[in-house]
């Protein structure tokens, strides 16, 4: 993600009082046949643009789910024709929503193994610029992982522990989970290090630097260290955190979070860029991106 001046139209919970949603899930339907000319050529530029820069960057798992996925440069998916695929191997599907929704709505969807996704499609002047998730950044970036078992397995457990953390009042915790692993998650590979979170996979520019800049901490994933550090939101990370294996997804998926978050009741919490000597720290970020020397 990049910051921008640009102001982009605003979508679902950000639209505000502009829009109410119809059914009380906010599914919508994803209206395929309106769209343009000019949107499927926006979501052929960011598919060829990044399919290029796919080799050597996404790891097996990615690659093997895109593969299997009627999903190619010449227009933007099919929810439907896509859901067919991943009903049939991890029993996932795709609903369209206007855009972000209420917590609970979008946790109770999770957790049945439906996948909210937006269903409109970012400007031509905002290419690198997301916003809110589009359906570029939720085709792309997330579905190809959703073929796999237990990235499949992990979300719906996530949307189960939402809803558990928003009646504990530990939502910020959990979400950080969610985006050092679905969002900005890297793996460890027999080749190097590899991209399997859907915010990198989607975006060209944090694609290269998450993986190739000297600038972002790389640090082997712990779930109480990842639940005490905060994001940024507003440009690239400064610390990624790193599974040996996609295997520790289904530990985390079978893993009570409650326990964690009493112990999250006390003691700090950090900030994106911090290293601690406790870390398993496969690089250390010499920070030059986000606090340049002077
Ligand atoms: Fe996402």
């Amino acid at each position: 993600m990049q910051t921008t001046h640009k102001t982009a139209p605003k979508h679902g919970l950000a639209a505000g009082a502009d829009l109410t949603p119809v059914r009380a899930d906010w599914t919508i339907d994803q209206g395929w046949a309106h769209y343009t000319a000019q949107d499927h050529a926006i979501w052929k530029t960011l598919f060829e643009r990044q399919t290029r820069l796919l080799p050597g960057l996404a790891c097996s798992a990615f690659v093997q789910g895109m593969r299997a996925l009627p999903m190619g440069a010449d227009q933007i998916p099919d929810f439907e024709h896509l859901s067919d695929i991943l009903r049939r191997q991890t029993g996932w599907r795709i609903v369209a929503v206007p855009g972000l929704v209420p917590d609970d709505v979008f946790f109770a969807h999770l957790a049945n193994r439906r996948f909210p996704a937006g269903n409109f499609i970012r400007s031509a002047d905002t290419l690198d610029y997301l916003q809110e998730p589009d359906v570029f950044h939720d085709m792309f970036g997330h579905i190809p992982m959703l073929m796999h078992p237990v990235m499949a397995d992990f979300i719906q457990a996530y949307g189960q522990g939402g809803l558990r953390a928003l009646q504990c009042g530990k939502l910020a915790e959990l979400a950080r989970v969610y985006w050092y692993t679905v969002e900005f998650g890297l793996l460890q590979e027999a080749h190097g290090l590899r991209v399997y979170g859907a915010g990198i996979a989607s975006s060209f520019s944090e694609s290269c630097f998450c993986l190739n800049s000297t600038s972002p901490n790389r640090i082997g994933f712990d779930l109480e260290r990842v639940m005490r550090t905060r994001y940024r939101i507003d440009d690239f990370q400064e610390s990624y955190f790193v599974l040996h294996s996609l295997d520790e997804l289904l530990q985390l998926a079978q893993t009570d979070f409650v326990p964690y978050y009493d112990r999250l009741n006390h003691g700090p919490v950090y900030a994106p860029g911090n290293v601690l000597p406790t870390d398993q720290l496969l690089h250390c970020g010499d920070g030059s991106y986000h606090h340049p020397p002077h």
